[in-house]
């Protein structure tokens, strides 16, 4: 069994772009800028925009949050949105999810201009994944590809068994495996929730990636010996030994399942990381494409 180790993959790929950014620099280019938009008070929200304007900053990237009241009317948040589309010092726009109720999701992402959808969430985004264009793929799904290219797993003709159907894993993760490309060309099964028996599509899984929100779901007998498998999972279970009263857990029980692995992603330490590292190789690739 081998660990995948996405935090020190992520630190990788934070030093090449904070390499490509100096030399930027020292020939007194413009760089590449992200902004991030925050409704409300959300304080899950506010650590993820925290750490990605964090991550931004330590690679010479340019960072701006931008913090609106929750009862910003949709309007402004729509205006905001325009304002940065215009802005030749951003090249990516992240608006942070979930929003408040009152705001139409869906809307605002589709103001964002496809340029600079660094979160790969845009219709037009999706569209042009699902038809094998290059674009902005979002960035859990980004991160677990580059990670199996990294490692130098096989994906070629190989069984792919995405667990889970969500817009933000589990489609598109699907899809980028489905492309005829390297790191992909794989056969791909979607299963989810409404299977009888999801273990007899697990089991079939060459590259089983779990993304289904439950904490400890893939059981060892759920798996063929020498899978490999990426947990997307990020779960709160309680654990009263801990000062904070809780541990995170993957979608799969590590203790069973690494032993029957040919490769595995811990949680913590796996995929997460890889996402606020391909939020920035996203912002990379908009300046690259679209900016000057
Ligand atoms: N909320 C939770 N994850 C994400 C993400 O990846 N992007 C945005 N915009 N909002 C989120």
């Amino acid at each position: 069994m081998k660990l995948i180790d996405g935090k020190q993959t992520a630190s990788e790929i934070r030093a090449e772009l904070k390499n490509e950014i100096d030399k930027l620099k020292l020939s007194g280019k413009n760089v590449p800028g992200l902004v991030a938009i925050l409704v409300g008070e959300n304080p899950a929200s506010e650590i993820y925009v925290r750490s990605k304007s964090k991550d931004c900053e330590e690679i010479g990237m340019r960072s701006k949050v931008e913090k609106l009241d929750a009862g910003v009317p949709e309007k402004e948040l729509l205006e905001l949105v325009d304002k940065y589309n215009k802005d030749k010092d951003y090249h990516g726009i992240l608006v942070q999810l979930p929003l408040p109720k009152h705001i139409d999701e869906d809307k605002i992402i589709e103001a964002i201009s496809p340029k600079k959808d660094v979160d790969g969430f845009h219709p037009v985004s999706v569209g042009n994944l699902v038809i094998g264009k290059d674009t902005f793929a979002s960035c859990t799904p980004a991160g677990i590809q580059e990670l199996l290219v990294r490692y130098k797993i096989e994906t070629k003709g190989k069984h792919v068994v995405v667990l889970g159907r969500s817009n933000i894993v589990g489609k598109p993760i699907a899809n980028i495996m489905l492309q005829k490309k390297e790191g992909a060309n794989s056969i791909v099964t979607i299963c989810h929730s409404a299977a009888k028996d999801l273990a007899q599509y697990t089991r079939q899984a060459d590259i089983l990636i779990a993304a289904i929100g439950q904490p400890k779901f893939v059981k060892a007998d759920m798996v063929k010996d020498g899978v490999v498998v990426v947990d997307v999972g990020i779960n709160r279970i309680e654990d009263k030994n801990l000062p904070k009263g809780y541990r995170i857990v993957g979608d799969v029980d590590f203790d069973e399942v690494a032993p029957k692995s040919s490769f595995i992603t811990p949680v913590p330490g796996g995929v997460g990381l890889m996402t606020r590292a391909m939020l920035l190789k996203n912002t990379y690739k908009a300046y690259l494409l679209y900016g000057e």
